[in-house]
């Protein structure tokens, strides 16, 4: 994609670390979607569906998920998340992006993108201000490496859309977004594979204390 082509790249401690600086770096040259002028906006997520990977073998279970209307207009998960055995760490993340025009059937849908990282992943799981940050610190008891093999809880849960803002997922929020994440185990198991319909919303911030 052209926006790899960066030659600003920040080296950083983390294989993802580094590519991230270069895609949000050479974003500042390409302008970015926004709201109408001098509308101060942002994007929330509207997800619809939540689920293991239908046509993969994984080491979790993912139970009783659903949705919550969120003041801001988006929408927060609650899960149950089992991890059935204990994984110590982890070796790589995968993202499979599809992007769908006017719904979510596979006729619909055209690839998008495919993003790999295989550097420091346990650390870069528990990262601030990454795209899943408020996911994974929703997530009760805390999600880090090691993973032992119990009975998680996912509340209230959301991506940061912000960053696919500025990293250019361009005219994000005019696709709904096919997503399937994969957690590969340090034995090259497949840990956990999630796919995740959502639809990026743009919607005008709040002053604190009001709502819409
Ligand atoms: C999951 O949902 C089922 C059906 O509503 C319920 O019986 C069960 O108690 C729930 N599990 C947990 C752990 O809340
Ligand atoms: C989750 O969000 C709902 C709706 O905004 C709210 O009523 C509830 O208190 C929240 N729960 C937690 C644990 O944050």
């Amino acid at each position: 994609m052209s926006f790899m082509r960066s030659t600003t790249c920040v080296p950083m401690t983390t294989g993802l670390l580094f590519v991230w600086v270069c895609l949000c770096s050479s974003m500042l040259r390409v302008p970015v979607a926004s709201g109408a002028q001098g509308l101060k906006t942002k994007l929330v997520a509207k997800y619809y569906g939540i689920e293991k990977c239908k046509d993969k073998e994984s080491l979790f279970h993912f139970a009783n998920v659903s949705y919550v209307l969120h003041d801001d207009g988006g929408t927060l998960v609650n899960a149950i998340l089992d991890f059935l055995v204990p994984i110590s760490s982890f070796k790589t993340i995968v993202v499979n992006i599809n992007r769908c025009a006017g719904g979510v059937a596979s006729n619909l849908c055209e690839y998008y993108t495919r993003w790999t990282w295989s550097t420091a992943i346990c650390s870069l799981l528990v990262t601030k201000n990454m795209i899943w940050t408020p996911w994974v610190e929703c997530i009760k008891p805390t999600f880090k490496c090691p993973v032992p093999a119990i009975r998680r809880y996912c509340t209230n849960c959301s991506l940061d859309l912000r960053l696919a803002d500025s990293m250019g997922l361009r005219f994000v929020d005019k696709y709904i977004w096919d997503t399937e994440i994969q957690l590969w185990s340090e034995r090259n198991q497949l840990a956990f594979c999630m796919t995740m319909y959502f639809e990026p919303q743009r919607v005008p911030t709040h002053k604190s204390g009001s709502k819409s």
